[in-house]
């Protein structure tokens, strides 16, 4: 590939485009949309996402010390856009859209019946950078949609239709993986050594 030179910026993707419900302090919820997110820890489970401090969604968080991230679907892609044109200081956006609220477990922000999944999360640091400001916090707990969870308990996101967001435009995650983890250092089963044994010699897989 040739590359040309631009300046630095935050030329990254795909990123999520996820809905982060909060409260104020009188307990009224607003939502608003967050690109700037992104894993800090596994173990305990830290998440971080950038918040412009003229935000109703900042002032809310800094009042109460928690939010619910609320993953996006295909199906979300409206709300997901509108929430993040519209502040909730002009517009009551969960009543625009109707929106109904799921009483939080361990924060006292609900979270997004639509949702899919919705992590409950409480602050642990504010650390102000320039334009925004990055808010770490730990996941304290997580609602998942029970149509995906499998019979063994697995938890199939991918077939959720997740929205993804890429310099200015929005995707939906395709409902086939490409791969798993570990694919490309699993061992072979005999049949797929075998197969490839037979390629490597110029002949189609299958062939006899
Ligand atoms: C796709 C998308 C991603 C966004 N990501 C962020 C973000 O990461 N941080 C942020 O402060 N604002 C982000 N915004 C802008 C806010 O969501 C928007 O200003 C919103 O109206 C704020 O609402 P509020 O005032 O009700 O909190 C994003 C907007 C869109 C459309």
């Amino acid at each position: 590939m040739t590359k040309e030179l631009f300046k630095g910026s935050i030329l990254f993707g795909p990123l999520p485009a996820v809905l982060v419900t909060t409260i104020d302090q009188d307990g009224r919820p607003n939502v608003f949309t967050v690109s700037w997110i992104g894993v800090a820890c596994s173990r305990p489970p830290m998440i971080t996402i950038a918040v412009r401090k003229e935000r109703l969604s900042y002032e809310n968080i800094q009042a109460t010390g928690e939010f619910v991230i609320n993953l996006t679907t295909r199906e979300m892609l409206k709300m997901t856009d509108f929430c993040g044109c519209r502040s909730g200081r002009k517009v009551d956006k969960i009543k625009h859209f109707g929106l109904e609220l799921e009483e939080g477990i361990d924060v006292a922000v609900p979270s997004l019946k639509k949702s899919p999944v919705a992590l409950e999360c409480r602050v642990r640091t504010v650390t102000e950078l320039g334009t925004h400001d990055l808010i770490l916090a730990e996941i304290v707990r997580n609602k998942v949609e029970k149509s995906l969870i499998d019979k063994d308990g697995r938890i199939r996101l991918g077939e959720s239709g997740l929205l993804a967001y890429c310099h200015g435009e929005y995707y939906s995650l395709g409902r086939q993986p490409l791969g798993t983890f570990g694919h490309s250092v699993a061992r072979r089963t005999a049949r797929q050594e075998n197969q490839r044994k037979k390629t490597k010699d110029g002949k189609k897989p299958g062939s006899l």
